[in-house]
């Protein structure tokens, strides 16, 4: 139990509201340097005539194991190493549980992951492949927290949370600060919403440094939780989430992100399916680039939707991920 103290207490020492800020994200940067890619800024001229504004799109699906993820489970896991932990566990069959494995194993620590039964073999073999052990508990991610909590306690072993932690944000933060080193006359930045990590952290390192710069949340029609949070005006669980972009489908926002996003996030919009097919359908043929559905959905909004606030300026579209089950792909091409 000690070390999962010594772990909060580090984190409360850097980040006294649980919250990210500038500076944990400079000192993410920091620590990242070196390790994680980072990722080209790429262009496609037809598809900036398409969306009608100075298109560049963050090619995080080319990051180490095809992720942003990377960027936040290593910053935690960096903190949860320093602290002297023996292991780290977590509840994620996708990007996340397979960036903590691989964090896990650059500081030589035990990773253990709890997945669904109903988990794909491939995912299951990815994180194995970074020297994680896997369990398959149930179908529900409550199952699935309670056993990862149970074991967390009982070996002495760290849970990493995939989104409300404010190590994990600041982590994805160093997106926004390489955005906009890399090109200092964006105007507006688009970031996919799951649980929210992703985009709390990226709006924090833009509006402490460039409160100019807009940033707009994308999330499906079907898991419309930070839309109809902001509508309503408080943080909404949905009774059911769908979507081909399944790192999105989360019911809720986290009770640490929803108050970032909603100091931070100028405009939450949604798109459907189809429109994240035929995203991924442009990306793949002009830019040769493979992406998730959920890493499309920024594009998903710009290439379908006229959107005043961009055209004519200069925009960033945030692909977020590239692990994408090869036997869905031909599911996901439509004619563009
Ligand atoms: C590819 C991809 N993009 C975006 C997200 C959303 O990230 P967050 O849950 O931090 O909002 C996820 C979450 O798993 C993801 O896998």
């Amino acid at each position: 139990m000690n070390n999962v103290n010594n772990v909060n207490n580090v984190n409360n020492v850097n980040n006294v509201n649980n919250q990210p800020t500038l500076a944990s994200i400079q000192k993410a940067q920091a620590r990242l340097n070196g390790v994680v890619h980072r990722t080209p800024l790429m262009s496609s001229q037809s598809l900036s005539e398409l969306a009608g504004t100075d298109l560049q799109f963050k090619a995080e699906n080319l990051q180490v194991t095809g992720s942003f993820k990377i960027r936040g489970a290593f910053n935690k896991v960096a903190d949860v190493a320093d602290a002297g932990a023996q292991g780290v566990i977590t509840a994620s069959s996708g990007n996340h549980g397979q960036a903590v494995a691989w964090a896990a194993r650059y500081f030589g620590l035990k990773a253990h992951i709890i997945v669904p039964t109903t988990a794909p073999a491939i995912k299951i073999r990815s994180a194995e492949a970074f020297g994680a052990t896997v369990e398959t508990c149930g179908t529900t991610s409550r199952e699935r927290l309670d056993r990862a909590r149970e074991l967390a306690d009982k070996w002495n072993y760290v849970f990493i949370p995939p989104y409300d932690d404010a190590a994990i944000m600041s982590g994805q933060g160093t997106i926004g600060l390489e955005i906009l080193e890399d090109w200092p006359k964006v105007d507006t930045v688009l970031v996919p919403i799951g649980g929210g990590g992703l985009i709390s952290g990226i709006s924090t390192a833009i509006k402490e440094s460039r409160p100019d710069v807009r940033v707009i949340g994308v999330e499906p029609q079907g898991a419309a939780k930070a839309f109809q949070s902001r509508r309503q005006g408080q943080r909404v669980e949905l009774e059911h989430t769908e979507s081909i972009a399944d790192g999105l489908i989360t019911l809720s926002l986290g009770h640490l992100t929803y108050p970032v996003v909603e100091r931070n996030v100028d405009e939450v919009v949604t798109v459907t399916d189809d429109e994240i097919r035929r995203a991924f359908t442009l990306l793949f043929t002009r830019l040769k680039l493979v992406v998730e559905p959920s890493g499309a959905v920024t594009a998903g909004f710009l290439l379908n939707r006229s959107h005043t606030a961009v055209i004519g300026q200069h925009t960033v579209a945030l692909l977020s991920g590239g692990n994408v089950d090869p036997s869905v792909v031909p599911g996901l091409f439509i004619s563009a």
